[in-house]
C-alpha cells in the first residue's frame, strides 16, 4: 500500500471543517484591516529563496525541497510564502507606482525538518504582508491583526518582541558580537561555530543550553540601536502599551530568516510543545530592494495553520437545509427536479438509491440536514413533497 509522504497529512473530516473555519474567520479580520487575497506559485526558482531567506538560514542550507526541473532549471518548493509575494509585488512594478499595499496569502510549504509533534514536511501558512509603510503604526497595525485573529479563537498566547536593527547599526553591532564570540569559541556547539562565520546573531537560536549559558553575558542589539530604530522600536511598544497589548522583549529572538529589520515578534503558545511558535513575522524593508525592486518599506506576519488548528474548537454547526430521499423508483426523476430547486436558496443533497422512509431519515440526520424531504406512493399521486422539521420535529406536505 502506498502511503502519504513522512512529514505530510491529508486533510480529513472532521480537521477540514476546522480548516475551513480558521481560513474563513482569519480571512475576514484580514479584510478588515484593508488586506486583499492574493495567490503566489508554489514553486518558484531556488535563487530567490537563497537570496531572501538567506543561505545561512537552517531553511535554505538544510530544509529545501530542490530539484532542476526537466528544462534544466532549478525550482523549489516554497518554505515561505514571502519571498514569493515580494517577487510578484516587484514583477507587478507595483514598487514603481508607489503607495500602500496590503495582502494575505495561504497555503501551502515545505520544509525537509525532522517531523515531530507541530512540525510538519508540509504546512499550511495564513500570511500578510504590507508593502509602503515605513512607519511602526503599521508594525502595532499587524501586530493588533494577528491579536485579533489569535484571540478570535480564543489562543492563549505570549507576545514577544525584539528589535534586529538596520544597516547603520547592525554592522557594528555585529563586530562587537564577533569579538565576544572569538573569545568563547571553542566551547560553542559544531552549529554555532558555523553560524559564528555566516550570520552570528543566529547564535541566538541556538537550542543548545550550553550556548544559552555561554552567550548571557554576549552583547545584545537592543542596547546598541541606533537612535531611528530606538524611536522606531519604542513607538511601537507605546503604542502597543496604550492598547493593552502586553508583550515580552525578548534579546534572543532572531527569527530563522535572513530579510527582516528593525521589528521582529513571535506569538508563542504554552499548548504547543517544544515547537510553541503559532505565528511569527516583522518588518523587512529591504528585501523588495534587495531581489531588484526600488526600495520599498514592508512588514508582516505568518501563522502556521496547523498549529493553530491543535488549539481551536469548531463550534457545533447547526443543521442545515435539505436531504431529499426517493421512496420508489417512479419518485426519483421528480425528486430530482424538486431538489435542484430547492438549490436556488438551500443547500441541498440527495440520496439516489431508493430506500425506506426511515433510512432516509437516518442518512439525512448523517448529513446534518435540516430538513428531510421524501416522495413515495401518495406524493407522487398527490403532485406533493413529504418534508419533516428534523429540529422542530414537525411533518408538512407542500407542494412539489
Ligand atoms: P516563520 O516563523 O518561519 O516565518 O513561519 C511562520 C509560522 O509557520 C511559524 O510560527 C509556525 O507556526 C509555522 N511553521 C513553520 N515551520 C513549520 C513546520 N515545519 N511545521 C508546521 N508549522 C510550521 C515565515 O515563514 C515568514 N515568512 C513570516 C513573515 C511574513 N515575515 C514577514 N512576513
Amino acid at each position: 500500500m502506498i502511503t502519504a509522504l513522512r512529514g505530510m497529512k491529508d486533510l480529513l473530516p472532521p480537521q477540514n471543517r476546522k480548516f475551513v473555519y480558521f481560513l474563513e474567520n482569519a480571512s475576514a479580520i484580514a479584510r478588515k484591516y484593508g488586506f486583499e487575497f492574493i495567490e503566489t506559485p508554489i514553486l518558484e526558482e531556488t535563487a530567490l529563496f537563497k537570496r531572501s531567506v538567506g543561505e545561512s538560514s537552517d531553511i535554505v542550507g538544510k530544509e529545501m525541497y530542490q530539484f532542476i526541473d526537466k528544462g534544466g532549471h532549478d525550482v523549489c518548493l516554497r518554505p515561505e510564502g514571502t519571498a514569493g509575494v515580494v517577487r510578484a509585488f516587484i514583477e507587478k512594478k507595483y514598487d514603481r507606482q508607489g503607495g500602500i499595499h496590503r495582502f494575505f496569502y495561504h497555503g501551502p510549504m515545505f520544509r525537509y525538518e525532522r517531523p515531530q509533534k507541530g512540525r510538519l514536511r508540509q504546512f499550511h501558512q495564513f500570511g500578510v504582508e504590507s508593502f509602503g509603510i515605513a512607519s511602526p503604526f503599521e508594525d502595532a497595525n499587524i501586530i493588533l491583526m494577528l491579536k485579533e485573529i489569535l484571540d478570535f479563537f480564543g489562543i492563549d498566547y505570549t507576545l514577544k518582541l525584539n528589535s534586529l536593527g538596520c544597516s547603520t547599526c547592525m554592522p557594528p553591532y555585529r563586530e562587537r558580537l564577533m569579538t565576544f564570540l572569538e573569545g568563547v569559541e571553542k566551547e560553542l556547539c559544531e552549529d554555532c561555530q558555523r553560524r559564528k562565520e555566516t550570520n552570528p546573531i543566529r547564535v541566538f537560536d541556538c537550542k543548545n543550553e550550553a550556548c544559552r549559558i555561554l552567550l548571557e553575558p554576549a552583547p545584545r542589539l537592543g542596547a546598541n540601536l541606533c537612535e531611528v530604530c530606538d524611536t522606531h522600536f519604542n513607538t511601537l511598544r507605546d503604542l502597543l502599551e496604550k492598547e493593552d497589548v502586553s508583550y515580552e522583549i525578548d534579546p534572543n529572538l532572531v527569527r530563522g530568516l535572513d530579510y527582516y529589520n528593525k521589528t521582529a515578534f513571535e506569538f508563542v503558545s504554552g499548548d504547543l510543545g517544544a515547537q510553541n511558535a503559532v505565528a511569527g513575522g516583522g518588518r523587512y524593508d529591504k528585501l523588495v530592494s534587495f531581489l531588484g525592486g526600488r526600495e520599498t518599506p514592508a512588514v508582516g506576519f505568518a501563522i502556521g495553520v496547523e498549529r493553530l488548528m491543535e488549539m481551536i474548537e469548531v463550534p457545533e454547526t447547526k443543521r442545515e437545509g435539505y436531504y431529499f430521499g426517493a421512496l420508489n423508483e417512479d419518485a426519483l426523476t421528480p425528486l430530482f427536479l424538486a431538489a435542484t430547486k430547492q438549490r436556488r436558496s438551500d443547500k441541498v443533497t440527495m440520496g439516489y438509491e431508493v430506500k425506506s422512509l426511515k433510512a432516509h431519515l437516518k442518512a439525512a440526520d448523517k448529513a446534518g440536514a435540516r430538513y428531510c424531504a421524501v416522495i413515495g406512493e401518495n406524493e407522487l399521486a398527490t403532485g406533493k413533497i413529504w418534508v419533516k422539521d428534523l429540529e422542530a420535529k414537525t411533518e408538512t406536505t407542500r407542494e412539489l
